[in-house]
């Protein structure tokens, strides 16, 4: 099992590549789009659809600033909102473990649909993995 603890603030390792890897911002924003069109459309993922409001717009824009950074690009959410402090930034929804299982499979998908390579997909999950795990608020 990975004890590693995760904080938001660590950058994956050799990040820079890895936003390179997946396309750069255009690669990014198609990966975030992807990811918001599963949860609104998948059966399997209801629970994490019903923890985001009627609209999706501002989360794809915040996620894809986010991502963009956390993978090595540009700053684009610091330079917005400051540090991303997302344990507290998740505070206000219910995450549990089904929330963040979702989150996971759905990122997992989308990354399988954007055509990356099987390798990095499990490295990029076990690394979301963590960070999700740490945001859980709810037991259970
Ligand atoms: C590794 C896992 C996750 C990452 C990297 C992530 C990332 C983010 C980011 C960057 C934001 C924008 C924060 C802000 O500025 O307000 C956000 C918002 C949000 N996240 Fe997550 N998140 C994760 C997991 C989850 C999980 C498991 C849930 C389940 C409930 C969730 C639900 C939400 C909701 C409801 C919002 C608000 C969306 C909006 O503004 O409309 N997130 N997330």
């Amino acid at each position: 099992m990975n004890t590693r603890v995760h904080t938001i603030s660590e950058p994956a390792q050799t990040a820079r590549s890895i936003f390179d890897l997946l396309g750069g911002e255009p690669g990014v924003r198609a990966l975030v789009d992807r990811f918001y069109d599963l949860m609104d459309m998948e059966d399997d993922l209801k629970e994490l659809r019903a923890a985001h409001g009627p609209s999706l717009d501002e989360a794809r824009d915040k996620l894809f600033w986010f991502l963009c950074g956390y993978f090595g690009g540009p700053d684009h959410y610091i330079q917005r909102f400051g540090h991303p402090r997302l344990r507290a930034r998740h505070l206000p929804f219910s995450i549990g473990e089904a929330e963040r299982d979702q989150w996971v499979a759905c990122m997992g998908r989308a990354l399988q649909d954007a055509g990356t390579e099987p390798a990095l997909v499990d490295r990029l999950l076990e690394s979301f993995y963590g960070v999700a795990d740490w945001m859980r608020n709810r037991a259970g």
